[in-house]
């Protein structure tokens, strides 16, 4: 058990953080594939200037994967130990932070309650595991009196979160929207910018590295989902159920959603978003917009993320920076490392990783509650009347149509046309859409996406 230390004049206080006072300061790396190679190759290059920084030395001292012999590691050193097991590091006394980056939710979490318990400080760059356990993380390390750092899960290399946390924790936060994956941000990027195929787009992205060779988690929205679930605690203080908030991927978009979209002066981005709304609900999903395109997501190149951050004083706040990769995403593991050492070195804690001392569950909204103006795009066999029916359909329904455009098309048997409806609450119009996608002279599934009046 521990002991709480008495004062010289009697008072009780906490004991300080393990490891206070070191002179050197100990770290191991569990997963030392991109983002560990990266976090080691930045640490190696820039050591001399974070030590200036810590006023102390930062040693690394294992390095683990279950392969890590079969990885060239000629130019890390002989002074750093290799393992293959990660407990290990965890319990390796020289060790005060232990660093996990192993990318699956099952082994991550069983090395960060393991790492916790055993009273080391916690850097991870898991944007599931926090997601889904970011509440049960922070008790922990409550419990057992050490610093967690997750900077690197939401816009890797980008500090949104500390901005958020820090820089703004007097701020009350209306929303906040990200683009949150640089995968899917590139691909549509690529269908824009050069009027290709989705496809063509996705084979291109997984050449140049930017997409996994299956890259369903990215492009159907679940990785944005995790970042999202994790900014929605930090600035709502609400802890959501991941799979609560409602996605919708970006494999249907093509070159011809741009062309209406740019008619209509827009274009399309996934947008990873959460607003506040009346009675403390929160409206949070992850799905592709119709954005003005003068707007500042709209703009947002290629891979690059960027969060929008709507606040009640400050009004609109942006950033925008690297999303991912190694050394990007290695600076900010390191960050949260030297913010950790820090505290060891001048005592006190870091300030909580997600922002708030206390959570309440989320009201996460009905979505089909939402009121959005929308896209919708129909592919159809072209025939006498159909417009008729499609109108009749969105009448009985009392949705208005705002406009109906339609592009020159090649072939009259796959024939794309286009309605913009005005604000329709989400579950009227999905009732109507579900009607409409049974019409015989239709050639795919509707595609719907919501208007975003973002600035
Ligand atoms: N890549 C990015 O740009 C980026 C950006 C932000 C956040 N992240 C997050 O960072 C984390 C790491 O991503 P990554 O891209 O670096 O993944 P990665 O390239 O797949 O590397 C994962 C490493 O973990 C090792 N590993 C897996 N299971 C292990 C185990 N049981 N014990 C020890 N080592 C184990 C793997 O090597 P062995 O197979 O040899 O064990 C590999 O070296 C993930 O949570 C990811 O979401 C990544």
């Amino acid at each position: 058990m521990r002991r709480t230390p008495k004062t010289t004049h009697g008072a009780f206080e906490p004991p300080p953080v393990p490891g206070y006072g070191r002179r050197t300061i100990g770290f191991g790396v569990i997963g030392v594939g991109t983002v560990g190679t990266g976090t080691i190759k930045v640490l190696l290059e820039h050591r001399r200037e974070i030590e200036r920084r810590l006023g102390c030395r930062l040693e690394l001292r294992t390095i683990c994967s279950r392969r890590i012999h079969h990885q060239d590691l000629s130019w890390l050193g002989p002074q750093v130990q290799t393992t293959t097991d990660w407990r290990e590091v965890v319990r390796d006394g020289r060790i005060d932070i232990v660093v996990e980056l192993v990318g699956q939710l099952a082994t991550a979490r069983a090395i960060a309650f393991a790492a916790l318990a055993a009273g080391k400080h916690l850097v991870t760059a898991n944007k599931q595991l926090v997601a889904e356990y970011g509440v049960e993380l922070v008790e922990r390390s409550r419990r057992y009196r050490v610093n967690l750092g997750i900077e690197a899960c939401v816009a890797g290399g980008t500090p949104i979160l500390h901005a958020i946390r820090e820089g703004l924790a007097g701020e009350h936060f209306t929303a906040v929207f990200g683009i949150l994956n640089g995968t899917t941000n590139y691909i549509l990027t690529e269908v824009e910018r050069r009027q290709c195929p989705f496809g063509e787009a996705l084979a291109e992205a997984q050449q140049k590295g930017y997409a996994e060779p299956d890259p369903t988690f990215d492009i159907e929205g679940y990785d944005a989902r995790y970042k999202i679930a994790i900014l929605a605690m930090i600035c709502f203080g609400q802890a959501v159920k991941v799979r609560e908030i409602p996605v919708q991927g970006i494999r249907r978009i093509e070159p011809i959603d741009f062309a209406y979209a740019h008619r209509l002066n827009r274009t399309i981005r996934l947008i990873a978003g959460a607003t506040r709304r009346g009675g403390g609900q929160l409206h949070i999903f992850v799905r592709p917009m119709m954005l003005p395109r003068g707007s500042q997501l709209a703009g947002i190149p290629g891979a690059t993320n960027a969060v929008l951050l709507e606040g009640n004083k400050g009004g609109h706040t942006m950033m925008t920076g690297r999303g991912a990769g190694g050394e990007p995403t290695g600076v900010a593991v390191l960050s949260d490392v030297v913010e950790i050492a820090r505290t060891m070195v001048a005592g006190g804690s870091t300030v909580t990783p997600l922002g708030y001392a206390r959570w309440q569950p989320a009201r996460v909204a009905p979505p089909g509650e939402i009121v959005a103006a929308a896209y919708l795009r129909l592919v159809v066999r072209d025939r006498p009347g159909i417009l008729a029916r499609v109108c009749g359909i969105f009448a009985r329904h009392r949705i208005n149509i705002d406009s109906v455009l339609q592009e020159p098309a090649p072939s009259k048997s796959r024939l794309p046309f286009v309605m913009t409806l005005e604000p329709t609450r989400e579950r009227h119009l999905s009732r109507a859409v579900q009607e409409i996608s049974r019409l015989p002279f239709l050639a795919e599934p509707p595609l719907v996406m919501p208007f975003a009046e973002l600035p």
